[in-house]
């Protein structure tokens, strides 16, 4: 195509707050995830890759998400990861009202989203492997008693948007995370749900761990170990 026809495109999609880019083609290596698929370009792009060095360096570990909804994201995970146990947090019936009264006291967020509109089944269904899925139904902390000790992760999705349970996810997973595994923290910098972000500063601080913000629609950030 040409450099004026793409500067136009560009400049139309601007006009949308949507922009325009290059995906990686020279990986060398099939993609995990085609393009066609992607929710969000730069998201997936980036679990691919991860996921790829996860894969590549044998990093051992099981896979979670904490904060599932209707397993968009986590069906990626079970499909690159086929074979390796996969941890599903979540109420699936949307966000718990201590969460959301500590947001509103703290004013993180309204809190009013609302993410009833699921089910395990449904969630299940958009496996490939289901049977690698371990559903832990109910309000994270809480979920993770009675959960082995001796659990470790390559990689794990904190996709819950408030304060508290990022914190506790991060709180959680951060010390079961294998050398050469990988947290994904969905909206580091999305200002709609600013506890987000200050969980991640908080938890880091605290404990004196690095992060990388990323350019993805919600501004996900990774921690690496
Ligand atoms: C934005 S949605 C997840 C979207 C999903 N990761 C995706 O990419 O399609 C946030 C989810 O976090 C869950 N959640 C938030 N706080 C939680 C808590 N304390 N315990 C369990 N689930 C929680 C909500 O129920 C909701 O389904």
């Amino acid at each position: 195509m040409k450099r004026s026809v793409l500067k136009l495109v560009q400049q139309v999609l601007n006009n949308f707050n949507l922009a325009l880019t290059r995906p990686n083609n020279n990986l060398g290596r099939e993609r995990y995830i085609s393009l066609s698929e992607r929710m969000d370009y730069t998201r997936t792009a980036t679990l691919d890759l991860l996921a790829h060095e996860i894969i590549k360096n044998n990093v051992k570990g099981q896979i979670a998400e904490l904060g599932v909804f209707k397993g968009e994201f986590a069906k990626y995970l079970n499909r690159i990861f086929p074979d390796r146990p996969l941890h599903l947090f979540d109420t699936f019936e949307g966000f718990d009202v201590r969460d959301v009264e500590n947001e509103k006291k703290n004013k993180f967020s309204t809190g009013d989203q609302n993410f009833s509109d699921t089910s395990v089944e449904l969630v299940l269904s958009k496996m490939y492997s289901p049977d690698k899925c371990l559903v832990h139904k109910g309000f994270f902390p809480n979920t993770t008693a009675g959960l082995s000790n001796d659990l470790s992760f390559a990689f794990v999705s904190i996709d819950a948007d408030l304060y508290q349970p990022i914190y506790e996810g991060l709180k959680y997973f951060y010390p079961k995370l294998s050398s050469g595994g990988y947290i994904f923290v969905h909206d580091f910098n999305n200002q709609e749900y600013s506890g987000a972000n200050k969980a991640v500063l908080d938890f880091c601080n605290e404990n004196k761990i690095p992060y990388t913000p990323t350019a993805d629609g919600w501004g996900s950030v990774v921690i690496a170990k």
